[in-house]
């Protein structure tokens, strides 16, 4: 039974003081949720605020991730923060391969970097969060599974795994990012399928332990109904993490999927 994950992506979103209000409020709101076992709850700052945000979770079921990383474990490349330096702050997670990092922000990371960046995570003993997922014209063109295919396969060659629970894949439609327009129960639970497939045919048996989420306008209202797919174990959420009503809305929904 693979533990649903609640992963809580903050974006370049809420100053020091916003950001500690709110997992204050998320850590009380958790008091009175029976999570412990059931759920993991993950919270993504910007990472300046990664060492604080340890700080605030200490002693609390709430697990720390960054946003990314760079593949290199030191040197001259200014700016950049290696999975080393994160681990150094008690994270697990670090999110690979957003859409935005992939589409949006200036450098346009390609599957090669995406590569080097899971690699350098699982050296440094981070879980990655390998995010994947076709854009609007790629759906309409029938593109989605070739693009899920080429983008985890891309993403993790030549990789192994001792244990799924060191391997999370979020689909994370890129259409379905910050637009409201959430995929369908269905559309998630075909593509979350797809990727298990495709993560069997690379790794047998420990793809059952692999937890694959859901992303992209994920909210209290709809998320009860993606998570109760069968291949879907859990979300990574961007704008409702923002706030402790929405988030802990979704982390209820995916206890009522943890049983
Ligand atoms: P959203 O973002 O929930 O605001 O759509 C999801 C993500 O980018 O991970």
């Amino acid at each position: 039974m693979r533990r649903p994950l609640v992963a809580g992506n903050w974006k370049m979103n809420l100053d020091l003081p916003r950001g500690r209000d709110l997992i204050e409020t998320i850590r009380s709101g958790l008091e009175t949720l029976d999570v412990r076992e059931r759920v993991e709850v993950a919270v993504c700052p910007p990472e300046i605020y990664l060492f604080p945000t340890a700080a605030a979770i200490s002693g609390t079921a709430i697990r720390l991730g960054a946003q990314n990383v760079y593949h290199e474990p030191s040197g001259a490349f200014t700016g950049e923060v290696s999975a080393e330096m994160i681990a150094e702050t008690g994270a697990r997670y670090v999110i690979i391969g957003h859409s935005e990092r992939r589409h949006t922000i200036g450098h346009h990371e390609d599957d090669r970097m995406i590569h080097l960046k899971v690699r350098a995570a699982r050296r440094a003993g981070l879980t990655p969060i390998l995010c994947v997922g076709e854009t609007l014209d790629e759906r309409k063109a029938g593109q989605t599974f070739d693009v899920l295919t080429f983008q985890l396969a891309a993403g993790l060659v030549g990789l192994a795994f001792k244990s799924g629970s060191d391997l999370v894949i979020a689909y994370e439609p890129v259409w379905a990012i910050g637009t409201g327009q959430n995929a369908t129960s269905a559309q998630a639970q075909e593509a979350h399928a797809h990727l298990r497939a495709g993560l069997r045919e690379k790794f047998g048996r420990l793809a059952d332990e692999v937890r694959i989420l859901y992303g992209g306008s994920v909210k209290p209202d709809n998320a009860e109904e993606i998570f109760g797919q069968p291949d879907v174990d859990g979300g990574l959420i961007g704008g409702a993490s923002l706030k402790a009503d929405s988030f802990l809305g979704i982390i209820r929904a995916a206890l009522a999927k943890a049983g």
